[in-house]
């Protein structure tokens, strides 16, 4: 018989309700992005928590009743407790719980970035034992994943993600905020060898990242050209791309040593950007591993992958009560 799940979604600005099923994938998906944060140009934590106790319960009701479905029938309700904004992730660990004790539905709470892992697993099982790049706003880590549960990091960046590195660029060259979508705009009408940029740790045996040589090399850079022409910053934010896209593509290919795999998995927000899935497909694809990523919507903070990985740790028995806390930092362990 079909089991639907429920994932609640809200561990930073974006509030996101979806219903997976074991049988057909994801049934609906809903993510409200809060744009009361774009004036400040960057995310607000008391306006978050504010923004999500308004929106969580009418997106709750419109999956539930678009997926046809009553609370006390779902197989599940998964909801992600860590890690975030504190305040952010209490109102959607609260709603889960009255939900879980409402409906008496099984409760478990998910780990943000198995979450983005597992958006992978969204639309057909994973091929495993995989690496994962995980680049979001708050993390760049490789994972080595040996089975859904079974985790381990190989490399990890040593100061920002990522994804912090685009928001910050960005934010020095006058773009809009979130930086990454708004650089990878810009960098089309630029040369990718205008600036040079450093790129971190290159030719050291570490699977590490380092980003914030890069984010002070482009401030000195911006500082030095005086007015910023469109020209100019459309080649600031190609190279910028090109350096940040440089370093996950070397350590990604220096990780494959590190253990036998069968696929290589992009995650999070930067796993949407199209030069990284370009040349990281022709790097990876070189030595025989393939490469995907999650669909757009999917790679960006969402409800559909916390649904999909509450699917897997309740069938492997894996609960939690209502004593379940939230957690605003902490790595991925392995659970299974
Ligand atoms: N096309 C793109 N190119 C590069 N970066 C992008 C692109 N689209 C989104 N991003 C970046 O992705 C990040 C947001 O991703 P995500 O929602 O996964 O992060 P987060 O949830 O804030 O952080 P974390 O998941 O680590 O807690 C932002 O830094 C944003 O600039
Ligand atoms: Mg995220």
């Amino acid at each position: 018989m079909e089991r639907l799940y429920l994932g609640i979604e809200t561990s930073c600005d974006d509030t996101s309700c979806a219903i997976y099923s074991d049988e057909r994938g994801v049934v609906v998906h809903r993510t409200a992005a809060q744009l009361e944060h774009l004036r400040y140009g960057g995310v607000v934590p008391e306006i978050a928590s504010r923004s999500h106790m308004r929106t969580l319960m009418p997106l709750y009701e419109t999956v539930m009743a678009e997926a046809r479905v009553a609370l006390a029938s779902l197989a599940g309700i998964g909801v992600t407790n860590g890690p975030g904004l504190t305040g952010s992730l209490l109102v959607g660990l609260s709603f889960a719980k009255a939900l879980s004790y409402a409906g008496g539905v099984p409760l478990v709470g998910i780990h943000h970035i198995e979450g983005h892992i597992l958006a992978n697993a969204l639309e057909g099982p994973l091929d495993l034992p995989a690496l994962a790049l995980v680049v979001s706003g708050g993390h760049t880590q490789l994972m080595h994943v040996e089975a859904i549960g079974r985790y381990r990091i190989v490399g990890a960046t040593r100061d920002d993600a990522a994804g912090e590195a685009f928001d910050k660029i960005g934010k020095l060259l006058g773009l809009p905020f979130p930086g990454g979508p708004a650089i990878e705009r810009a960098a089309r009408e630029g040369s990718r060898d205008a600036f040079d940029f450093p790129r971190s740790l290159r030719g050291t045996g570490t699977y590490d990242f380092s980003f914030s040589g890069l984010k002070t090399a482009v401030r000195l850079r911006v500082e030095s050209l005086g007015a910023l022409t469109p020209s100019l910053a459309s080649g600031v934010a190609a190279s910028a791309q090109e350096a940040i896209v440089d370093m996950l593509v070397e350590k990604s290919v220096l990780a494959l040593s590190e253990a036998r795999v069968r696929h290589f998995y992009l995650a999070g927000g930067v796993a949407a950007n199209g030069r990284l899935r370009e040349r990281m497909s022709e790097a990876l694809e070189a030595r025989h591993v393939p490469v995907s990523w999650p669909r757009p919507e999917y790679c960006t903070d969402n409800a559909a992958m916390i649904a999909c990985a509450a699917r897997h740790h309740i069938s492997a028995g894996r609960t939690d009560g209502l004593s379940l806390n939230t957690f605003p930092r902490g790595a991925l362990s392995s659970w299974a």
